[in-house]
Protein backbone atom coordinates (compact mmCIF):
# COMPACT_ATOMS: atom_id res chain seq x y z
CA UNK A 1 0.00 0.00 0.00
CA UNK A 2 2.55 2.45 0.59
CA UNK A 3 4.60 1.57 -2.51
CA UNK A 4 1.52 2.32 -4.49
CA UNK A 5 0.49 5.85 -2.74
CA UNK A 6 4.93 6.35 -3.37
CA UNK A 7 4.30 5.64 -6.67
CA UNK A 8 1.05 7.45 -7.44
CA UNK A 9 2.39 10.88 -5.85
CA UNK A 10 6.25 9.94 -7.95
CA UNK A 11 3.63 10.11 -11.21
CA UNK A 12 1.71 13.25 -10.11
CA UNK A 13 4.62 15.10 -9.51
CA UNK A 14 6.01 14.10 -13.06
CA UNK A 15 2.79 15.19 -14.40
CA UNK A 16 2.03 18.39 -12.91
CA UNK A 17 5.90 19.23 -13.94
CA UNK A 18 5.26 18.18 -17.60
CA UNK A 19 2.18 19.81 -17.58
CA UNK A 20 3.64 23.31 -16.68
CA UNK A 21 6.53 23.00 -18.33
CA UNK A 22 6.39 26.09 -21.57
CA UNK A 23 8.51 23.75 -24.03
CA UNK A 24 5.47 21.11 -23.66
CA UNK A 25 2.59 23.49 -23.54
CA UNK A 26 2.03 23.88 -27.17
CA UNK A 27 3.12 21.00 -29.76
CA UNK A 28 4.15 18.05 -27.14
CA UNK A 29 7.49 18.24 -28.12
CA UNK A 30 9.96 20.81 -28.10
CA UNK A 31 12.05 21.14 -31.19
CA UNK A 32 14.36 24.47 -31.68
CA UNK A 33 14.00 24.47 -35.09
CA UNK A 34 9.83 25.47 -34.85
CA UNK A 35 10.96 28.74 -33.29
CA UNK A 36 9.00 31.71 -34.82
CA UNK A 37 6.85 29.77 -37.35
CA UNK A 38 3.87 31.25 -35.07
CA UNK A 39 5.05 34.19 -36.58
CA UNK A 40 4.98 32.92 -40.04
CA UNK A 41 2.37 33.70 -42.33
CA UNK A 42 0.79 31.27 -45.29
CA UNK A 43 -1.20 31.83 -48.31
CA UNK A 44 -3.47 28.99 -49.26
CA UNK A 45 -3.40 29.67 -53.21
CA UNK A 46 -5.90 27.01 -55.34
CA UNK A 47 -6.50 27.64 -58.82
CA UNK A 48 -7.61 24.61 -61.11
CA UNK A 49 -5.07 23.56 -63.79
CA UNK A 50 -2.34 21.86 -64.06
CA UNK A 51 1.42 23.12 -62.43
CA UNK A 52 3.06 23.01 -66.18
CA UNK A 53 0.89 25.76 -67.61
CA UNK A 54 1.26 29.59 -67.08
CA UNK A 55 -0.81 29.98 -64.41
CA UNK A 56 0.48 27.12 -62.33
CA UNK A 57 4.34 27.80 -63.12
CA UNK A 58 3.32 31.73 -61.98
CA UNK A 59 1.95 30.36 -58.40
CA UNK A 60 4.77 28.80 -58.18
CA UNK A 61 7.00 31.73 -58.98
CA UNK A 62 5.44 34.33 -56.75
CA UNK A 63 5.47 31.67 -54.20
CA UNK A 64 9.73 31.95 -54.26
CA UNK A 65 9.51 35.01 -54.72
CA UNK A 66 7.13 36.16 -52.29
CA UNK A 67 9.38 33.72 -49.63
CA UNK A 68 12.66 35.07 -51.25
CA UNK A 69 11.25 38.80 -50.50
CA UNK A 70 9.78 38.31 -46.83
CA UNK A 71 12.75 36.33 -45.56
CA UNK A 72 10.58 33.52 -45.30
CA UNK A 73 8.03 35.11 -43.04
CA UNK A 74 5.64 34.39 -45.53
CA UNK A 75 5.04 30.71 -47.42
CA UNK A 76 2.68 30.32 -50.29
CA UNK A 77 1.38 27.23 -50.78
CA UNK A 78 0.20 26.33 -53.68
CA UNK A 79 -2.71 23.96 -54.36
CA UNK A 80 -3.03 23.13 -58.61
CA UNK A 81 -5.28 21.29 -60.22
CA UNK A 82 -8.44 22.16 -58.55
CA UNK A 83 -7.44 19.59 -55.71
CA UNK A 84 -9.04 22.30 -53.38
CA UNK A 85 -11.51 23.43 -55.37
CA UNK A 86 -13.21 23.29 -58.74
CA UNK A 87 -13.87 27.16 -61.03
CA UNK A 88 -17.18 26.93 -59.83
CA UNK A 89 -16.06 26.77 -55.77
CA UNK A 90 -13.18 28.82 -55.41
CA UNK A 91 -14.62 32.45 -55.65
CA UNK A 92 -16.63 31.11 -52.57
CA UNK A 93 -13.60 29.64 -50.58
CA UNK A 94 -12.04 32.92 -50.72
CA UNK A 95 -14.67 34.77 -49.78
CA UNK A 96 -14.97 33.01 -46.83
CA UNK A 97 -11.28 33.14 -46.07
CA UNK A 98 -11.08 28.96 -46.30
CA UNK A 99 -7.89 29.99 -49.30
CA UNK A 100 -6.24 33.55 -49.25
CA UNK A 101 -5.67 33.46 -52.89
CA UNK A 102 -7.06 32.50 -56.05
CA UNK A 103 -6.69 33.37 -60.03
CA UNK A 104 -9.79 32.88 -62.04
CA UNK A 105 -9.90 33.55 -65.75
CA UNK A 106 -11.30 37.06 -65.91
CA UNK A 107 -14.57 35.35 -68.05
CA UNK A 108 -15.62 33.71 -65.14
CA UNK A 109 -15.98 36.63 -63.19
CA UNK A 110 -17.53 38.92 -66.07
CA UNK A 111 -21.60 37.77 -64.45
CA UNK A 112 -20.02 39.14 -61.04
CA UNK A 113 -18.24 42.61 -62.13
CA UNK A 114 -20.04 43.27 -65.49
CA UNK A 115 -17.42 45.98 -66.31
CA UNK A 116 -15.13 43.13 -67.15
CA UNK A 117 -16.66 41.66 -69.82
CA UNK A 118 -14.59 44.28 -72.10
CA UNK A 119 -11.95 41.61 -71.85
CA UNK A 120 -14.34 38.85 -73.21
CA UNK A 121 -15.07 40.71 -76.37
CA UNK A 122 -14.25 39.07 -79.15
CA UNK A 123 -10.63 40.08 -81.39
CA UNK A 124 -10.19 43.06 -78.50
CA UNK A 125 -6.51 41.74 -77.88
CA UNK A 126 -4.88 42.41 -81.44
CA UNK A 127 -1.23 41.33 -80.42
CA UNK A 128 0.96 40.47 -77.24
CA UNK A 129 1.43 44.28 -76.58
CA UNK A 130 -2.14 45.03 -76.87
CA UNK A 131 -2.36 42.49 -73.86
CA UNK A 132 0.37 43.86 -71.44
CA UNK A 133 -0.51 47.19 -72.22
CA UNK A 134 -4.34 46.40 -71.30
CA UNK A 135 -3.39 44.17 -68.01
CA UNK A 136 0.15 46.35 -66.47
CA UNK A 137 -1.84 49.99 -67.19
CA UNK A 138 -4.40 52.10 -66.28
CA UNK A 139 -7.59 49.75 -68.06
CA UNK A 140 -6.40 47.05 -65.65
CA UNK A 141 -5.64 49.11 -62.78
CA UNK A 142 -9.48 50.69 -62.65
CA UNK A 143 -10.48 47.32 -63.18
CA UNK A 144 -8.94 45.75 -60.68
CA UNK A 145 -9.82 49.03 -58.69
CA UNK A 146 -13.43 47.65 -58.73
CA UNK A 147 -13.18 44.82 -56.79
CA UNK A 148 -12.95 46.58 -53.69
CA UNK A 149 -16.51 47.29 -53.81
CA UNK A 150 -16.75 43.63 -53.60
CA UNK A 151 -13.97 43.21 -50.47
CA UNK A 152 -11.47 41.51 -52.65
CA UNK A 153 -8.06 42.69 -53.13
CA UNK A 154 -7.18 42.25 -57.09
CA UNK A 155 -3.54 42.03 -57.20
CA UNK A 156 -2.58 41.54 -61.11
CA UNK A 157 -3.40 40.02 -64.70
CA UNK A 158 -1.72 37.49 -65.56
CA UNK A 159 -1.70 35.90 -69.02
CA UNK A 160 -2.11 32.80 -70.61
CA UNK A 161 -2.52 33.46 -74.37
CA UNK A 162 -4.82 33.41 -76.92
CA UNK A 163 -7.57 31.30 -77.19
CA UNK A 164 -8.59 29.05 -80.54
CA UNK A 165 -11.09 26.71 -81.40
CA UNK A 166 -11.40 23.41 -81.47
CA UNK A 167 -13.91 20.48 -82.64
CA UNK A 168 -14.46 16.80 -82.74
CA UNK A 169 -17.23 17.25 -85.73
CA UNK A 170 -15.91 19.98 -88.40
CA UNK A 171 -13.20 22.05 -88.70
CA UNK A 172 -14.53 25.66 -87.80
CA UNK A 173 -13.37 28.17 -90.69
CA UNK A 174 -16.63 29.24 -92.47
CA UNK A 175 -19.29 30.57 -90.38
CA UNK A 176 -21.86 27.98 -91.11
CA UNK A 177 -19.54 25.38 -89.65
CA UNK A 178 -20.70 26.03 -85.83
CA UNK A 179 -24.11 25.75 -86.74
CA UNK A 180 -25.59 22.86 -84.77
CA UNK A 181 -22.33 22.26 -82.92
CA UNK A 182 -22.63 22.25 -78.81
CA UNK A 183 -19.53 24.19 -77.50
CA UNK A 184 -18.15 24.37 -73.80
CA UNK A 185 -17.95 27.53 -72.54
CA UNK A 186 -16.75 29.16 -69.55
CA UNK A 187 -19.90 31.18 -67.76
CA UNK A 188 -19.11 34.19 -69.38
CA UNK A 189 -22.40 36.10 -70.70
CA UNK A 190 -20.06 37.94 -73.53
CA UNK A 191 -18.78 34.16 -74.92
CA UNK A 192 -22.22 32.63 -74.36
CA UNK A 193 -23.23 35.56 -76.91
CA UNK A 194 -20.61 34.98 -79.47
CA UNK A 195 -21.15 31.00 -79.76
CA UNK A 196 -25.11 31.95 -80.28
CA UNK A 197 -24.04 34.25 -82.99
CA UNK A 198 -22.06 31.70 -84.51
CA UNK A 199 -25.01 29.54 -84.85
CA UNK A 200 -23.90 27.13 -82.06
CA UNK A 201 -24.99 26.11 -78.53
CA UNK A 202 -22.94 27.34 -75.98
CA UNK A 203 -23.19 24.92 -71.91
CA UNK A 204 -20.80 26.30 -69.46
CA UNK A 205 -18.80 23.37 -68.06
CA UNK A 206 -16.37 23.99 -64.97
CA UNK A 207 -12.71 23.22 -66.39
CA UNK A 208 -12.42 19.57 -64.27
CA UNK A 209 -15.27 18.20 -66.17
CA UNK A 210 -13.71 19.32 -69.77
CA UNK A 211 -12.07 16.21 -70.99
CA UNK A 212 -15.00 14.18 -69.91
CA UNK A 213 -17.67 15.99 -71.61
CA UNK A 214 -15.60 15.82 -74.82
CA UNK A 215 -14.64 12.32 -74.60
CA UNK A 216 -18.33 11.13 -73.69
CA UNK A 217 -19.35 13.50 -76.92
CA UNK A 218 -21.32 15.75 -74.79
CA UNK A 219 -19.75 18.65 -76.19
CA UNK A 220 -18.26 18.99 -79.94
CA UNK A 221 -16.04 21.98 -79.29
CA UNK A 222 -14.75 24.45 -77.32
CA UNK A 223 -12.49 27.31 -77.00
CA UNK A 224 -9.02 27.73 -75.32
CA UNK A 225 -5.76 28.58 -75.09
CA UNK A 226 -3.14 25.94 -76.80
CA UNK A 227 -1.51 25.50 -73.56
CA UNK A 228 -5.10 24.52 -71.84
CA UNK A 229 -5.61 22.12 -74.51
CA UNK A 230 -2.00 20.96 -74.22
CA UNK A 231 -1.50 20.55 -70.24
CA UNK A 232 -5.25 19.07 -70.16
CA UNK A 233 -4.81 16.49 -73.52
CA UNK A 234 -7.95 17.83 -75.04
CA UNK A 235 -6.13 17.20 -78.30
CA UNK A 236 -6.32 13.44 -77.42
CA UNK A 237 -10.33 13.89 -77.95
CA UNK A 238 -10.57 16.22 -80.81
CA UNK A 239 -9.76 16.28 -84.41
CA UNK A 240 -9.94 19.97 -85.35
CA UNK A 241 -8.13 23.06 -84.34
CA UNK A 242 -8.39 26.35 -85.74
CA UNK A 243 -5.60 28.86 -84.98
CA UNK A 244 -8.06 31.91 -84.48
CA UNK A 245 -6.86 34.22 -81.49
CA UNK A 246 -10.41 35.21 -81.43
CA UNK A 247 -9.99 36.29 -77.98
CA UNK A 248 -7.64 36.22 -75.01
CA UNK A 249 -7.64 33.97 -71.72
CA UNK A 250 -5.99 35.80 -69.08
CA UNK A 251 -6.41 35.50 -65.28
CA UNK A 252 -7.44 38.00 -61.97
CA UNK A 253 -4.96 37.22 -59.47
CA UNK A 254 -6.96 37.44 -56.03
CA UNK A 255 -6.84 37.66 -52.72
CA UNK A 256 -9.10 37.73 -49.34
CA UNK A 257 -9.36 41.02 -48.62
CA UNK A 258 -9.71 40.88 -44.97
CA UNK A 259 -6.53 38.93 -45.05
CA UNK A 260 -4.21 41.31 -47.30
CA UNK A 261 -5.65 44.34 -44.94
CA UNK A 262 -4.18 43.23 -41.82
CA UNK A 263 -0.98 42.21 -43.07
CA UNK A 264 2.10 44.36 -41.74
CA UNK A 265 2.24 47.64 -44.39
CA UNK A 266 6.30 45.95 -45.16
CA UNK A 267 4.93 42.50 -46.19
CA UNK A 268 2.25 44.21 -48.21
CA UNK A 269 4.90 46.34 -50.11
CA UNK A 270 6.96 42.86 -50.24
CA UNK A 271 4.22 41.06 -51.41
CA UNK A 272 3.41 43.40 -54.49
CA UNK A 273 6.90 43.39 -55.63
CA UNK A 274 6.65 40.08 -55.81
CA UNK A 275 3.93 39.42 -57.86
CA UNK A 276 4.57 42.52 -60.25
CA UNK A 277 8.11 40.58 -60.96
CA UNK A 278 5.88 37.35 -61.29
CA UNK A 279 3.56 39.38 -63.67
CA UNK A 280 6.43 40.91 -66.42
CA UNK A 281 7.60 37.24 -65.98
CA UNK A 282 4.87 35.20 -66.50
CA UNK A 283 3.74 37.97 -69.45
CA UNK A 284 6.78 36.44 -71.77
CA UNK A 285 6.88 32.75 -69.93
CA UNK A 286 3.15 32.39 -71.25
CA UNK A 287 4.05 33.77 -74.90
CA UNK A 288 6.98 31.61 -75.09
CA UNK A 289 4.94 28.06 -73.73
CA UNK A 290 1.73 28.37 -76.03
CA UNK A 291 4.69 29.10 -79.25
CA UNK A 292 6.61 25.72 -78.06
CA UNK A 293 2.86 23.45 -77.33
CA UNK A 294 1.48 24.43 -81.02
CA UNK A 295 4.70 22.81 -82.08
CA UNK A 296 4.72 19.97 -80.33
CA UNK A 297 1.04 19.52 -81.26
CA UNK A 298 1.80 20.06 -84.79
CA UNK A 299 4.13 17.24 -85.19
CA UNK A 300 2.90 15.17 -82.27
CA UNK A 301 -1.09 15.16 -82.16
CA UNK A 302 -3.49 13.75 -84.72
CA UNK A 303 -4.89 17.49 -84.91
CA UNK A 304 -5.99 18.77 -88.33
CA UNK A 305 -5.06 22.38 -87.81
CA UNK A 306 -6.28 25.34 -89.98
CA UNK A 307 -5.16 28.98 -89.49
CA UNK A 308 -7.59 31.27 -89.91
CA UNK A 309 -7.78 33.03 -92.91
CA UNK A 310 -7.88 36.73 -92.87
CA UNK A 311 -10.82 36.66 -95.18
CA UNK A 312 -12.83 34.78 -93.00
CA UNK A 313 -11.73 36.84 -89.47
CA UNK A 314 -13.30 39.76 -91.25
CA UNK A 315 -16.36 37.84 -91.53
CA UNK A 316 -15.99 36.42 -87.76
CA UNK A 317 -15.50 39.98 -86.51
CA UNK A 318 -18.36 41.37 -88.65
CA UNK A 319 -20.63 38.67 -86.92
CA UNK A 320 -19.75 39.71 -83.49
CA UNK A 321 -20.55 43.13 -83.78
CA UNK A 322 -23.83 42.95 -81.59
CA UNK A 323 -21.66 41.70 -79.00
CA UNK A 324 -19.67 44.97 -79.01
CA UNK A 325 -23.08 47.09 -79.30
CA UNK A 326 -24.73 45.32 -76.16
CA UNK A 327 -21.28 46.64 -74.05
CA UNK A 328 -21.19 50.16 -75.47
CA UNK A 329 -24.78 50.27 -74.60
CA UNK A 330 -24.64 49.34 -71.30
CA UNK A 331 -20.91 50.72 -70.23
CA UNK A 332 -19.92 53.37 -72.92
CA UNK A 333 -17.05 53.35 -75.38
CA UNK A 334 -14.24 54.69 -72.89
CA UNK A 335 -12.70 51.65 -71.88
CA UNK A 336 -12.94 50.56 -75.56
CA UNK A 337 -11.01 53.71 -76.56
CA UNK A 338 -8.24 53.33 -73.91
CA UNK A 339 -8.01 50.20 -75.03
CA UNK A 340 -7.61 51.28 -79.25
CA UNK A 341 -7.12 54.77 -78.72
CA UNK A 342 -8.38 56.04 -81.85
CA UNK A 343 -5.29 56.60 -84.70
C1 LIG B 1 -11.16 27.34 -68.42
O1 LIG B 1 -12.13 27.12 -67.68
O2 LIG B 1 -11.07 26.96 -69.59
C2 LIG B 1 -10.03 28.12 -67.82
O3 LIG B 1 -10.57 28.99 -66.89
C3 LIG B 1 -9.06 27.25 -67.13
C4 LIG B 1 -7.91 28.04 -66.60
O4 LIG B 1 -7.94 28.38 -65.43
O5 LIG B 1 -7.00 28.31 -67.40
Amino acid sequence: MRLFIGTSVLTILSLTLLFFNPFFQTNGIYDDEQQGLNEQIVIKFSHVVAENTPKGLAAQKFAELASQKTNGKVKVDVFPNAVLYSDEEEMDALMQGDVQMIAPTYSNLTDFMPEWQVLDLPFIFRNHDDVERVFTGPVGNHLLKLLEEKNIKGMAFWSNGFKQMISNEKSLVHLEDFQGQTFRIMPSPVIEEQFQLFGGHPIPVPFPEVYQELETHRVDGLENTISNIFSKRFYQVQHYLTLSNHGYLGYAVLMNKPFWDQLPRPIQRQLSEAMEETTVWILKQSKHMNEQQFEWLKKQSQLEITILPEKEKQKWMEQMKPVYDRYRQRFGNQLLQEIHPPQ
